[in-house]
């Protein structure tokens, strides 16, 4: 039985028929559901413009929930509960008469969860509308990414949203905080003595942070293509990834110290000027190559395409935190589209000893690294230097894993995914694992300068092939300051 206890709401989801909805959030509840999660009373109000009759669309949801839960995991009576929950309900979402018939579903003094899958544009009326018919007050307000394009409109979305929702009952997800390794980072770090000693630029050398997709673009041309790869992963998911490593320890374990922590960073990240990009930021766009064996279009001939596009399916780039703790210690961050495999790793590299004692050409090899895999294969190594066993080996050196693989040692047989993670915190009322407004801002102004410096100089994508680990001057990114990406093949 579950040790945590979550309290009874009415979960409406804005945008129930689209398809983040349908692919990860209602498989995310249906799974709460099937592990007891779910107050019996919860009941979820899928909201979506479409017309037609209330069990066509309910039969929708409920097929997408057959194609995206995993055969073994669908369980007939817990399928047929979760579905009792459901009711549909067609609003035209900027439309305050339409309010009317959804307020009448939720119960007087009944907890509302509203859950904005919808674009941006609409949240600034869906919150004027939610209070028109009094359900704000008594609502937490679920915001979806990408909060806006820049700093302006990211500002312009959270001050509209800010006009009925104080930022104690609005949670802006990235659903990386959700994955259970990023959770884990928090534990790791924080719960062990062994590397908080160590973790500065005394110990060590430098940081690597990897999102790899294989992927392509899966027919969202048109969204991705207004967006590109630095908005939508490095503004978010990287630049997340990067505040947990590089945060001091928060004081206590509540949403705001942590964010505290998280915003001091982007404070510190140091700017890059438009005459430091060559040499600090790479950007690409893959070109025909292959993928699993089988040849793939390039970026400019995938489906709906405009074949004049310079948005970037890749970026690489060295960010400098300008702080006592991290001077000198660069961070090497990639995430790109069609990459030989999917991939999210952090690799913490630490220095050499101060005084080398073994043969010159085992140089090379000498330094501990901490890899925090995220994704596939979860888990965390620690490569330490040892001897080599056999008699005719003298003292020569090699680096093994210390390795805590999490399915194995914990012998779980699934993995939750983020979305389930986050949805119940939402339903918790916990703001730990959600981005706070400021968290966005500071963010959105790194990454404003990057594009505005690629803008002056009128800088295009380099090519890569699809399945390959990115441009050549990717790699003498790092190659430059004496480095190599961890574990390319
Ligand atoms: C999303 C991006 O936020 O994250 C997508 O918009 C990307 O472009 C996705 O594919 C990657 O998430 P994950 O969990 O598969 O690594």
């Amino acid at each position: 039985m579950p040790c945590i206890t979550v309290d009874s709401c009415t979960f409406t989801l804005f945008g129930a028929l689209g398809d983040l909805a349908l692919r990860k959030l209602f498989p995310a509840l249906y799974q709460l559901d099937r592990a007891g999660l779910l107050h019996d009373d919860t009941r979820v109000l899928a909201l979506a413009r479409e017309v037609g009759d209330t069990a066509q669309h309910l039969g929708t949801i409920e097929s997408h929930l057959r194609r995206y839960v995993p055969a073994q995991e669908v369980d007939q009576q817990v399928l047929m509960r979760f579905m009792a929950r459901l009711d549909y309900l067609t609003m035209d979402f900027r439309e305050v008469a339409d309010y009317a018939p959804l307020a009448e579903r939720v119960g007087p003094a009944e907890r509302v969860v509203a859950y904005f899958a919808t674009p941006a544009s609409v949240y600034g009326d869906i919150c004027a509308n939610l209070a028109a018919v009094g359900l704000a007050e008594r609502a937490l307000a679920v915001l979806e990414k990408p909060i806006g394009h820049d700093l302006a409109s990211s500002r312009a979305v959270n001050d509209a949203v800010a006009q009925y929702f104080p930022e104690s009952r609005v949670y802006r997800i990235d659903h990386y905080l959700g994955k259970e390794t990023v959770q884990n980072l928090i534990a790791l770090r924080f719960a062990n003595s062994l590397f908080e000693t160590q973790w500065n630029q005394n110990h060590i050398s430098h940081v690597e942070i990897t999102v790899a997709e294989k992927v392509g673009i899966e027919g969202r041309w048109g969204y991705f293509d207004q967006a590109g790869q630095l908005r939508d992963m490095i503004q978010n998911h990287l630049l997340q990834l990067l505040c947990l490593i590089a945060m001091d320890p928060p004081s206590e374990l509540s949403a705001d110290s942590i964010r505290d922590e998280k915003v001091k960073v982007l404070k510190a990240l140091a700017p890059i000027t438009a005459e430091q990009l060559n040499r600090q930021v790479v950007r690409g766009q893959y070109v025909a190559g292959s993928s699993d064996g089988k040849a793939v279009p390039g970026y400019l001939e995938e489906e709906n395409s405009n074949s004049q596009s310079d948005t970037e399916t890749f970026v690489a780039l060295r960010a400098d935190i300008r702080n006592w703790r991290w001077a000198g210690v660069p961070f090497y961050l990639r995430t790109g589209k069609r990459m030989p495999q999917k991939l999210s790793q952090i690799v913490i590299h630490f220095k050499a000893p101060p005084h080398y004692i073994f043969a010159p050409e085992q140089r090379e090899l000498i330094g501990n690294k901490l890899i925090i895999r995220l994704q596939p294969d979860e888990g965390i190594a620690l490569q330490v230097m040892t001897k080599d066993q056999g008699l005719d080996k003298g003292m020569q050196l090699r680096s093994g894993p210390l390795q805590l693989n999490f399915s194995d040692t914990y012998r779980r047989d699934r993995v939750p995914d983020a979305y389930e993670r986050l949805l119940l915190e939402v339903m918790r009322g916990n703001q730990n694992l959600f981005v706070r407004k400021d968290e966005i801002e500071h963010a959105w102004q790194w990454c404003d300068q990057l594009i505005a410096g690629w803008k002056r100089l009128g800088d295009s994508p380099k090519p890569y092939a699809a399945g390959s680990w990115g441009p050549m001057s990717s790699i003498a990114l790092i190659t430059r300051d004496g480095k190599a990406w961890y574990g390319d093949l």
